[in-house]
């Protein structure tokens, strides 16, 4: 089982989380707009988000599959995370691609962009046939990100991590993906993929 990798995409790299991520990750998730669509309480503290940047090396380690760290190559900042989700929540539909990015950061692309290397990593790396996004129906920026990727809503439903309201469930199959992959989607000729040898309170 593969832990986790770093990869690139034209913008990106995706990398393993670091503990020195903490200054600037912590800002992200505590920001109003993160906190709001995530639906995170007003008091998500920097200690709630290493511990979210620890459960995502974790998920990595136990069970190949995670999100990574965001980095804008141009700049060198962390922007945000993405990539695959498969905690262990009751009746979770499958391997969940998600993308979170600094409001600051919004309406460049990036999610979409990390969120084509991180479905290729699933169904290429992974092996999965299939692979979800799980969306809160007011969450028309996600939803927005889950159709430039291809992705088709199939069904809504109350999932047991937040009962409070009925979740969308998104779904791509890799058949789906094989055929209209978006031209984002390709890796550059000369991407590298080094192997570091190595929520909702599943999602911050
Ligand atoms: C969901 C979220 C990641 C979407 O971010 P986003 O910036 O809207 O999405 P993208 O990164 O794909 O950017 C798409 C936008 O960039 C624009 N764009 C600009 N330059 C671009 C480029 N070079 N390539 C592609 N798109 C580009 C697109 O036209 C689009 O603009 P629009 O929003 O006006 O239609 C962000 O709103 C977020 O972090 N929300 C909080 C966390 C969250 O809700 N996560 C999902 C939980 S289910």
């Amino acid at each position: 089982m593969a832990d986790c990798p770093t990869l690139h995409t034209e913008r990106l790299l995706l990398r393993p989380f670091e503990d020195s991520d903490l200054d600037a990750y912590a800002p992200i998730v505590m920001s109003e707009e993160v906190r709001r669509s995530l639906h995170l309480p007003d008091d998500f503290s920097r200690s709630d988000a290493w511990l979210g940047m620890a459960q995502w090396r974790g998920q990595w380690a136990l069970r190949g599959t995670g999100q990574w760290a965001l980095v804008e190559i141009e700049s060198g900042l962390l922007v945000g995370r993405a990539g695959l989700h498969r905690p262990e929540v009751p009746d979770w539909p499958g391997i969940e691609i998600g993308w979170v990015l600094d409001p600051r950061w919004w309406g460049r692309g990036f999610a979409t962009e990390a969120g084509a290397r991180s479905i290729e990593y699933a169904f290429d790396q992974v092996g999965a046939d299939q692979v979800c996004s799980v969306i809160l129906p007011e969450n028309v920026r996600s939803a927005a990100v889950a159709t430039r990727l291809g992705f088709t809503l199939t069904e809504s439903r109350v999932l047991p991590h937040f009962p409070e309201a009925p979740h969308d469930i998104w779904r791509l199959t890799r058949e789906q993906w094989d055929r209209h992959p978006p031209a984002s989607a390709s890796p550059p000729p000369a991407a590298e993929e080094e192997d570091h040898g190595d929520h909702d309170r599943t999602l911050y």
